[in-house]
């Protein structure tokens, strides 16, 4: 399926031509994939992530900064917004992607494991966020698109990548569930909260994804459907979001019915994923 046509095209100028974005998590999966489409759409870019070796093949491939660092050590996340505003002069755009999952009994789980979620998946996110606040508001308020008359093509975005986990509620995730399900309660105020300063905010919300994520976890994924999606379709429905200035993605898009279905009618939701054997 193609891209549906971006807001400004009849001026033949991408919306994200130009634009100062950094991306968390951008040495592998999503994250990667996303500095990939956004560097072709003629986006200058900073890229973060742990592995130096793996960042700097990113930030080669995408003409980006590298801002190697652990985004649980406090400070990294606010050292990494400063790092690419002033290299880029500015931000319009953050992608909040750097995140961990974890499988398995929530008894089992590792109390420091439980910290270490927390910390990236919500408070580096909320960190992120803050110390980007003042660039996106800057950006978005000399941008080309008025707020409130339009937020599509506008400078001035965060985007969060969610998880499926964290609209439904996935057993064997809970805790990973708990921390998506968090970002997805900051992406909802914080977007009505932003609207009047024309700031806008974009959750991605991806199903199952093959990506090193999946490797990461405590146990491997095993279950044949549903079949895990390649990382350039989430980066494709990503692009697509921004340039439409879309407030949700679910990807793939047939989500939408489990997670519109947990949020109206959750007891019909339950029985429906127990006969699913979900
Ligand atoms: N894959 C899925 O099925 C799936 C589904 C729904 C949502 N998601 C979400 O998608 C996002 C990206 O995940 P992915 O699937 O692309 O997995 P991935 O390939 O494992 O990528 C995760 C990224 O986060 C970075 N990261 C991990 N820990 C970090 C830390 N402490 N500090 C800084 N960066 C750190 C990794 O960097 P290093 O490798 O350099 O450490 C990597 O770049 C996550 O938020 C995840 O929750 C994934």
């Amino acid at each position: 399926m193609g891209l549906r046509r971006p807001a400004d095209e009849r001026s033949g100028r991408p919306p994200v031509r130009g634009w100062r974005v950094l991306v968390t998590g951008a040495s592998s999966g999503i994250g990667e994939a996303t500095a990939r489409v956004l560097a072709e759409r003629g986006a200058r870019l900073a890229v973060a992530g742990r592995d130096r070796a793996a960042l700097a093949a990113v930030a080669e491939a995408t003409a980006a900064l590298a801002i190697p660092g652990d985004l649980t050590v406090p400070g990294t996340a606010q050292a990494t917004v400063a790092a690419a505003a002033d290299a880029l002069g500015g931000l319009d755009l953050l992608v909040s992607n750097a995140g961990v999952g974890w499988t398995g009994p929530f008894a089992e789980m590792l109390t420091s494991d439980i910290d270490t979620l927390l910390d990236l998946n919500l408070r580096a996110a909320a960190h992120l966020v803050h110390a980007a606040l003042p660039h996106l508001r800057a950006a978005a308020a000399s941008g080309g698109c008025a707020p409130l008359r339009s937020r599509r093509c506008q400078p001035g975005r965060v985007v969060l990548i969610g998880s499926i986990a964290g609209e439904v509620g996935v057993p064997g995730e809970a805790w990973y569930s708990a921390t998506k399900a968090g970002l997805a309660g900051f992406a909802a105020a914080l977007r009505s909260e932003l609207r009047p300063e024309g700031v806008a905010v974009s959750l991605v919300i991806p199903g199952v994804v093959d990506t090193r994520f999946l490797e990461r976890r405590a146990l491997p994924y095993r279950r044949r459907r549903p079949r895990p999606l390649p990382a350039a379709a989430v980066a494709t429905a990503l692009l697509d979001a921004v340039e439409h200035g879309s407030d949700e993605a679910l990807v793939p898009a047939w989500l939408t019915i489990p997670a519109r279905l947990h949020g109206a009618l959750p007891g019909l939701y339950r029985l429906a994923a127990r006969l699913a054997g979900a």
